[in-house]
Protein backbone atom coordinates (compact mmCIF):
# COMPACT_ATOMS: atom_id res chain seq x y z
CA UNK A 1 0.00 0.00 0.00
CA UNK A 2 3.07 2.55 -1.14
CA UNK A 3 0.10 5.38 -2.16
CA UNK A 4 -1.94 4.72 0.93
CA UNK A 5 -4.71 7.84 1.23
CA UNK A 6 -2.77 9.70 -1.65
CA UNK A 7 -5.20 11.39 -4.15
CA UNK A 8 -4.59 10.94 -7.78
CA UNK A 9 -5.74 12.81 -10.88
CA UNK A 10 -5.41 10.57 -13.87
CA UNK A 11 -7.08 12.12 -17.43
CA UNK A 12 -8.02 9.87 -20.27
CA UNK A 13 -8.39 7.32 -17.40
CA UNK A 14 -11.64 6.03 -18.70
CA UNK A 15 -9.93 2.93 -20.65
CA UNK A 16 -6.90 1.74 -21.90
CA UNK A 17 -2.95 2.60 -19.91
CA UNK A 18 -5.09 5.41 -18.04
CA UNK A 19 -7.21 3.03 -16.62
CA UNK A 20 -4.29 0.88 -16.16
CA UNK A 21 -2.62 3.36 -14.29
CA UNK A 22 -5.39 4.48 -11.88
CA UNK A 23 -6.26 0.68 -10.94
CA UNK A 24 -3.14 -0.22 -10.15
CA UNK A 25 -2.70 2.98 -7.88
CA UNK A 26 -6.16 2.22 -6.25
CA UNK A 27 -4.56 -1.14 -5.56
CA UNK A 28 -1.26 0.50 -3.61
CA UNK A 29 -4.10 2.45 -1.52
CA UNK A 30 -4.50 5.62 -3.84
CA UNK A 31 -7.87 7.41 -4.41
CA UNK A 32 -8.03 8.33 -7.53
CA UNK A 33 -10.05 10.56 -9.87
CA UNK A 34 -10.87 9.64 -13.58
CA UNK A 35 -10.75 12.38 -15.26
CA UNK A 36 -11.84 11.84 -19.15
CA UNK A 37 -13.35 13.54 -21.74
CA UNK A 38 -15.83 10.42 -21.95
CA UNK A 39 -18.20 10.79 -18.97
CA UNK A 40 -20.06 7.25 -19.13
CA UNK A 41 -16.86 5.12 -19.16
CA UNK A 42 -15.17 7.04 -16.39
CA UNK A 43 -18.53 6.61 -14.07
CA UNK A 44 -17.86 3.10 -15.33
CA UNK A 45 -14.44 3.03 -13.98
CA UNK A 46 -14.50 4.91 -11.52
CA UNK A 47 -17.25 2.20 -10.00
CA UNK A 48 -15.06 -0.67 -10.22
CA UNK A 49 -12.09 1.39 -8.94
CA UNK A 50 -14.46 1.75 -5.85
CA UNK A 51 -14.84 -2.06 -5.18
CA UNK A 52 -11.15 -1.97 -4.50
CA UNK A 53 -11.83 -0.46 -1.33
CA UNK A 54 -10.73 3.05 -1.96
CA UNK A 55 -12.49 6.33 -2.93
CA UNK A 56 -13.25 7.02 -7.07
CA UNK A 57 -14.67 9.91 -8.92
CA UNK A 58 -15.35 10.93 -12.40
CA UNK A 59 -15.07 14.19 -13.44
CA UNK A 60 -15.64 14.88 -17.38
CA UNK A 61 -13.00 16.92 -18.61
CA UNK A 62 -11.86 18.11 -21.88
CA UNK A 63 -7.76 18.45 -21.27
CA UNK A 64 -7.30 21.07 -24.00
CA UNK A 65 -10.02 23.10 -22.43
CA UNK A 66 -8.50 25.62 -19.59
CA UNK A 67 -12.52 26.29 -18.52
CA UNK A 68 -12.89 22.81 -17.65
CA UNK A 69 -9.38 21.87 -16.58
CA UNK A 70 -10.16 25.01 -13.47
CA UNK A 71 -13.64 23.66 -13.25
CA UNK A 72 -12.44 19.82 -12.62
CA UNK A 73 -9.27 20.63 -10.48
CA UNK A 74 -11.75 22.22 -8.18
CA UNK A 75 -14.35 19.63 -8.30
CA UNK A 76 -11.40 17.28 -6.70
CA UNK A 77 -10.16 19.40 -3.94
CA UNK A 78 -13.92 19.48 -2.94
CA UNK A 79 -14.44 16.03 -3.41
CA UNK A 80 -10.89 14.19 -2.49
CA UNK A 81 -8.67 16.84 -1.24
CA UNK A 82 -5.58 17.57 -2.34
CA UNK A 83 -4.19 16.66 -5.56
CA UNK A 84 -0.73 14.84 -4.19
CA UNK A 85 -0.66 13.01 -7.88
CA UNK A 86 -1.45 13.96 -11.05
CA UNK A 87 -1.03 11.71 -14.24
CA UNK A 88 -0.99 13.46 -17.52
CA UNK A 89 -2.00 10.33 -19.74
CA UNK A 90 -4.95 11.31 -22.19
CA UNK A 91 -3.66 11.33 -25.62
CA UNK A 92 -5.27 11.18 -29.25
CA UNK A 93 -3.80 10.16 -32.62
CA UNK A 94 -4.76 11.76 -35.93
CA UNK A 95 -2.35 9.40 -37.86
CA UNK A 96 -1.69 10.58 -42.13
CA UNK A 97 1.47 11.51 -44.02
CA UNK A 98 2.68 15.14 -43.67
CA UNK A 99 1.17 16.58 -46.96
CA UNK A 100 -1.91 15.00 -46.35
CA UNK A 101 -2.58 16.19 -42.64
CA UNK A 102 -4.89 19.00 -42.49
CA UNK A 103 -4.58 21.86 -40.15
CA UNK A 104 -6.88 20.82 -37.93
CA UNK A 105 -5.48 16.88 -37.56
CA UNK A 106 -2.55 19.26 -36.20
CA UNK A 107 -4.12 21.42 -33.84
CA UNK A 108 -6.13 18.20 -31.83
CA UNK A 109 -3.65 16.49 -31.54
CA UNK A 110 -1.20 19.18 -30.05
CA UNK A 111 -4.23 20.51 -28.16
CA UNK A 112 -4.87 17.44 -26.27
CA UNK A 113 -1.81 16.01 -26.11
CA UNK A 114 0.94 18.77 -25.18
CA UNK A 115 -1.66 22.12 -24.85
CA UNK A 116 -3.84 19.46 -22.40
CA UNK A 117 -0.45 18.76 -20.45
CA UNK A 118 0.55 22.42 -20.31
CA UNK A 119 -3.23 23.01 -18.74
CA UNK A 120 -3.34 20.44 -16.25
CA UNK A 121 0.19 20.85 -15.27
CA UNK A 122 -0.32 24.32 -14.46
CA UNK A 123 -3.56 23.86 -12.10
CA UNK A 124 -1.51 21.10 -10.34
CA UNK A 125 1.24 23.01 -9.55
CA UNK A 126 -0.18 25.79 -8.14
CA UNK A 127 -1.88 23.15 -5.68
CA UNK A 128 1.32 21.42 -5.47
CA UNK A 129 3.07 24.50 -4.44
CA UNK A 130 0.70 25.57 -1.60
CA UNK A 131 1.13 21.58 -0.28
CA UNK A 132 4.82 22.01 -0.88
CA UNK A 133 4.72 18.29 -2.26
CA UNK A 134 3.08 16.78 -5.35
CA UNK A 135 3.87 14.15 -8.04
CA UNK A 136 3.42 14.51 -12.13
CA UNK A 137 3.76 11.89 -14.61
CA UNK A 138 3.35 12.46 -18.20
CA UNK A 139 2.86 9.56 -20.56
CA UNK A 140 5.09 9.73 -23.88
CA UNK A 141 5.78 8.15 -26.94
CA UNK A 142 8.69 5.76 -28.25
CA UNK A 143 8.29 7.92 -31.61
CA UNK A 144 9.10 11.56 -29.52
CA UNK A 145 12.73 9.83 -29.64
CA UNK A 146 12.23 7.63 -33.38
CA UNK A 147 9.72 10.03 -35.14
CA UNK A 148 7.06 8.11 -37.09
CA UNK A 149 6.23 8.38 -40.92
CA UNK A 150 2.45 9.49 -40.68
CA UNK A 151 2.77 10.80 -37.10
CA UNK A 152 4.42 14.17 -37.18
CA UNK A 153 1.50 15.86 -35.02
CA UNK A 154 1.65 13.24 -32.81
CA UNK A 155 5.67 12.59 -32.41
CA UNK A 156 6.00 16.59 -31.96
CA UNK A 157 3.58 16.30 -29.58
CA UNK A 158 4.71 13.93 -27.59
CA UNK A 159 8.30 15.28 -27.66
CA UNK A 160 7.19 18.26 -26.88
CA UNK A 161 5.74 16.80 -23.38
CA UNK A 162 9.80 15.83 -22.64
CA UNK A 163 10.85 18.90 -23.09
CA UNK A 164 7.68 20.33 -20.88
CA UNK A 165 8.33 17.43 -18.25
CA UNK A 166 12.18 18.65 -17.43
CA UNK A 167 11.12 22.40 -16.75
CA UNK A 168 8.36 21.09 -14.43
CA UNK A 169 11.08 18.64 -13.31
CA UNK A 170 7.84 16.87 -10.71
CA UNK A 171 8.51 13.10 -11.36
CA UNK A 172 7.74 10.03 -10.07
CA UNK A 173 4.69 8.85 -7.67
CA UNK A 174 6.01 6.93 -4.68
CA UNK A 175 8.04 8.28 -1.62
CA UNK A 176 10.91 5.42 -3.01
CA UNK A 177 11.54 7.90 -6.06
CA UNK A 178 11.70 11.11 -4.20
CA UNK A 179 15.25 11.43 -5.43
CA UNK A 180 14.43 10.70 -9.52
CA UNK A 181 13.22 13.93 -10.86
CA UNK A 182 12.97 15.03 -14.30
CA UNK A 183 14.14 11.96 -16.21
CA UNK A 184 12.77 10.34 -18.76
CA UNK A 185 12.11 6.78 -18.27
CA UNK A 186 11.58 4.57 -21.27
CA UNK A 187 8.74 1.19 -21.45
CA UNK A 188 8.97 0.24 -24.58
CA UNK A 189 10.55 -3.43 -25.05
CA UNK A 190 13.08 -2.74 -26.12
CA UNK A 191 11.93 -0.48 -29.25
CA UNK A 192 13.92 2.45 -28.51
CA UNK A 193 17.16 2.04 -26.87
N1 LIG B 1 -1.33 2.42 -26.66
C1 LIG B 1 -0.04 2.54 -26.93
O1 LIG B 1 0.60 1.66 -27.52
C2 LIG B 1 0.71 3.77 -26.50
C3 LIG B 1 2.08 3.84 -26.72
C4 LIG B 1 2.78 4.97 -26.27
C5 LIG B 1 2.11 5.99 -25.65
N2 LIG B 1 0.77 5.91 -25.48
C6 LIG B 1 0.10 7.03 -24.82
O2 LIG B 1 -0.57 6.54 -23.66
C7 LIG B 1 -1.75 7.32 -23.42
C8 LIG B 1 -2.96 6.40 -23.34
O3 LIG B 1 -3.05 5.64 -24.53
P1 LIG B 1 -4.17 4.53 -24.74
O4 LIG B 1 -3.68 3.63 -25.80
O5 LIG B 1 -4.58 3.97 -23.43
O6 LIG B 1 -5.35 5.44 -25.37
P2 LIG B 1 -6.92 5.19 -25.43
O7 LIG B 1 -7.39 5.82 -26.71
O8 LIG B 1 -7.27 3.77 -25.17
O9 LIG B 1 -7.45 6.07 -24.21
C9 LIG B 1 -7.34 7.45 -24.20
C10 LIG B 1 -8.34 8.03 -23.23
O10 LIG B 1 -8.21 9.45 -23.30
C11 LIG B 1 -9.52 10.02 -23.35
N3 LIG B 1 -9.47 11.32 -24.02
C12 LIG B 1 -9.35 11.58 -25.34
N4 LIG B 1 -9.39 12.89 -25.56
C13 LIG B 1 -9.52 13.49 -24.35
C14 LIG B 1 -9.60 14.84 -23.92
N5 LIG B 1 -9.62 15.86 -24.78
N6 LIG B 1 -9.72 15.10 -22.59
C15 LIG B 1 -9.75 14.06 -21.69
N7 LIG B 1 -9.70 12.77 -22.04
C16 LIG B 1 -9.57 12.49 -23.35
C17 LIG B 1 -10.35 8.99 -24.12
O11 LIG B 1 -11.74 9.16 -23.88
C18 LIG B 1 -9.79 7.69 -23.56
O12 LIG B 1 -10.47 7.28 -22.40
C19 LIG B 1 -1.83 8.33 -24.57
O13 LIG B 1 -1.24 9.55 -24.16
C20 LIG B 1 -0.99 7.68 -25.65
O14 LIG B 1 -0.47 8.63 -26.55
C21 LIG B 1 0.06 4.83 -25.88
Amino acid sequence: MRLKDRNAFITGAAQGIGKSIAMGMAREGANVAIADINIESAEETAQEIKELGVNSLAIKLDVSSQEDVAKAFSTFTDKLGPVDILVNNAGITRDTLLMRMKEEDWDAVININLKGTFLCSKEAVKLMAKQRQGKIISISSVVAFMGNPGQANYSASKAGLIGLTKTIAKFLSSAEADYITGQVIHVNGGMYM
